[in-house]
């Protein structure tokens, strides 16, 4: 695998500090004099400093625009604009994560302890939803890997279960009788899924920390698998020997299986997956394009599936 090193990496692959610390400038004297709406996600926002990553693909990004207000991000309502109306009311400062199960170094770590000594990179992935559409969006995060090895699983570990927050006073989609999902949002992986280099916590986008809509202040990005599996806001991480239940998969187990990797020749038993609409080209209108197997992530994941019907396991 072609992964750079601290030491590997040229002065002229750093993002200039200056760029970002104009733009954070540019924010907030726009916010100041009320230019901007007055989303903390974005009012908020800092720059970070990431490496470019080998991993990243060269397509077209899809703007920054579009990127944090088309959203899912059910805590906060189920239509697309709901996140950035409503993820204002969120505070993500202090944050820890809890880690627990079989791991041996569980304990209650704070964001900026997991963040220490870590190098962040720009992760340019292709994002699908299972909805049809898809995205491609600068991720700054770094390989979750990372911070599994410093927290130890135990041999008989086999898969990572994460959660989201659950905290309806500051998350609108979570008040009130009808509820689309049960809370706490909750995903899983197998561990070796876990500690694929593709699979990253992401802490940022465009250069700057997340906004409350995509996640802040971390969450999961697994480019090769549907949107859904790219758990936002997570405060829990779990080592476990059991398959962990999912949240879409708790509501509906005959559309939404474990796995979820993005897969053309599965349909979902509502709509097709073959193709996809990505955002920003065109409207409603615009000439779909092929959906890939593994979101065109295959040479580097299919050896994880070896063996496996991937038609039964979806
Ligand atoms: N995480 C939580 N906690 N709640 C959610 O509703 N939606 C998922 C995923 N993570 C969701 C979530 C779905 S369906 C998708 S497509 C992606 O987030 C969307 O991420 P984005 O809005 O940052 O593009």
């Amino acid at each position: 695998m072609l992964i750079g090193k601290p030491t590997d990496i040229k002065g002229s692959e750093i993002t200039p500090r200056d760029v970002y610390l104009r733009r954070r400038e540019f924010l907030l004297g726009a916010a100041a004099v009320g230019l901007l709406p007055a989303y903390a996600g974005i009012a908020a926002a800092a720059p970070l400093q990431a490496v470019k990553s080998p991993f990243s693909t060269d397509e077209k990004l899809t703007t920054r625009e579009d990127v944090t207000s088309y959203n899912n991000y059910y805590e906060f309502g189920t239509d697309k604009a709901a996140p950035a109306a409503n993820a204002h009311t969120l505070t993500t400062k202090p944050w820890s994560v809890k880690v627990d199960g079989m791991a041996g170094k569980p304990a209650d770590y704070a964001l900026d302890d997991i963040l220490k000594g870590v190098t962040l990179e720009e992760r340019i992935y292709r994002m699908r939803c299972v909805e049809g559409w898809s995205m491609v969006i600068p991720w700054v995060g770094f390989p979750l890997a990372d911070l599994l090895k410093r927290i130890e699983p135990q041999g008989s570990a086999k898969y990572v279960a994460f959660e989201t927050l659950k905290r309806p006073a500051e998350m609108p989609g979570q008040r009130g009788i009808l509820q689309p999902l049960p809370w706490p949002y909750v995903e899983g992986l197998r561990l070796d899924e876990a500690m694929h280099p593709l699979t990253i916590l992401a802490v940022g986008l465009y250069g700057e920390t997340l906004p409350n809509q995509n996640g802040a202040p971390l969450r999961l990005v697994v480019p090769w698998k549907y949107g859904f599996k790219s758990i936002k806001s997570i405060v829990r991480i779990t080592l476990t020997d059991k398959q962990p239940p999912t949240s879409w998969s708790l509501q509906n187990s005959s559309e939404y299986g474990f796995l979820s990797n993005v897969n053309p020749e599965v349909d979902h038993p509502r709509w097709s997956q073959a193709m996809e609409r990505r955002i920003g080209e065109g409207g409603l209108f615009a000439k779909k394009r092929p959906t890939l197997m593994f979101n065109g992530y295959g040479d580097q994941v299919a050896s994880l599936y070896s063996g496996q019907d991937l038609k039964a396991d979806f």
